[in-house]
């Protein structure tokens, strides 16, 4: 069984690395446009099996797609990452074209693919993803979610020193600013976080959470690529193993929370199939207010891709 990932960058590598030392797939293909780069990579990747005690293949091809060939999942990680001072949204020309022509070559030599999109801005390269795909939506998402709640409990789990195991979380929105963490459905070993954190605390974590990605960006002059890796192939082991686990994924919204035609981070249950279910929360007005503001985020880009997209037809 094989997983492809497209771009062999810091996020694409270190998900590569993951889903071999985790025995995720019997082959891992990584694939970037930069000559021999992915070679490079997959190769000294490869050389820590005999450390890390593993089986999993990597190879490395440098833009052909036809070593991706019968990929079961393929994650499209290229396009370039945030600088500082970069909003996500400005590298919306420059990914567009790539993520168009990745997912064009991805769907000829792998149509059954499930793909996952971590290329920014990442609601709206998902729905740039979907639209040269022509498979069915549930086949096409993207990694924020994951991503974001892993930070959320990550701060949790340092202000309440306790393990990050035993804090659940649920996150929802756009991969941006505006994304809504939601206190309501976070919990510590089973008891309600708002029993253990007073509200203030709480609200600079959710705010940090918020901000989480440009922390990063700040210290590193790029983006983050640990969590964002690890993050990407936990979604693709989910649905190898189709272990129906419950994340919040980037998924294209039909009439569910209200909204439509748009992708969007929502609780969903992943598989084999990909987006097997789309799961409704009873959010309050508060929450739904949150939610809606991040949607017109979203949709103000994916306006901005639209036009693009009509002006060169
Ligand atoms: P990077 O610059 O380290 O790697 C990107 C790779 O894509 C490069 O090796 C480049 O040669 C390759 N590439 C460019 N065009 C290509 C093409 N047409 N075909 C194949 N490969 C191509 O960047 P990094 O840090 O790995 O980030 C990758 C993307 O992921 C960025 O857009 C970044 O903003 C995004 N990102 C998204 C996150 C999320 O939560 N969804 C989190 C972190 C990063
Ligand atoms: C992140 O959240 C920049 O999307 C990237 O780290």
């Amino acid at each position: 069984m094989k997983v492809t990932v497209v771009g062999a960058g810091n996020v694409g590598a270190t998900c590569a690395n993951v889903l071999a030392t985790r025995e995720v797939a019997n082959e891992v293909v990584l694939l970037d446009i930069k000559e021999g780069y992915a070679e490079g990579k997959a190769l000294d990747i490869w050389e820590t099996s005999p450390i890390n005690l593993y089986d999993t293949r990597t190879i490395g091809s440098t833009n052909d797609y036809s070593k991706t060939a019968g990929s079961e999942v393929v994650v499209i990680t290229s396009g370039l990452p945030r600088k500082p001072g970069m909003s996500r949204d400005d590298l919306i020309a420059t990914n567009a074209g790539i993520v168009k022509s990745v997912t064009e070559n991805v769907i000829k030599h792998s149509p059954d693919a499930k793909i996952i999109v971590v290329s920014n801005p990442l609601d709206v390269m998902t729905y740039c993803a979907y639209l040269n795909a022509n498979v069915d939506s549930k086949k096409v998402f993207g990694m924020a979610g994951i991503l974001d709640t892993a930070r959320y409990r990550s701060f949790l789990a340092e202000a309440l020193d306790v393990s990050p195991k035993d804090i659940q979380a649920v996150l929802m929105g756009g991969h941006g600013d505006t994304m809504v963490p939601l206190p309501r459905y976070t919990t510590v070993g089973g008891i309600p976080v708002t029993e253990l954190i007073d509200a203030d605390k709480l609200n600079s974590i959710v705010e940090r959470t918020k901000k989480g990605g440009g922390e990063i960006v700040n210290l590193l002059g790029t983006s983050a690529w640990y969590a964002p890796g690890a993050a990407a192939a936990q979604m693709v082991e989910a649905i190898v193993k189709d272990q129906k686990r419950v994340f919040p994924v980037c998924t294209w919204l039909q009439g569910e929370y209200g909204l439509s035609d748009l992708y969007l981070g929502v609780p969903v249950k992943l598989g084999k199939n990909g987006i097997e279910e789309i799961i409704e929360l009873q959010l309050n007005d508060e929450e739904k207010a949150m939610l809606e503001t991040s949607a017109k985020a979203v949709r103000e880009v994916k306006d901005v891709l639209d036009n693009m997209l009509k002006v060169q037809a």
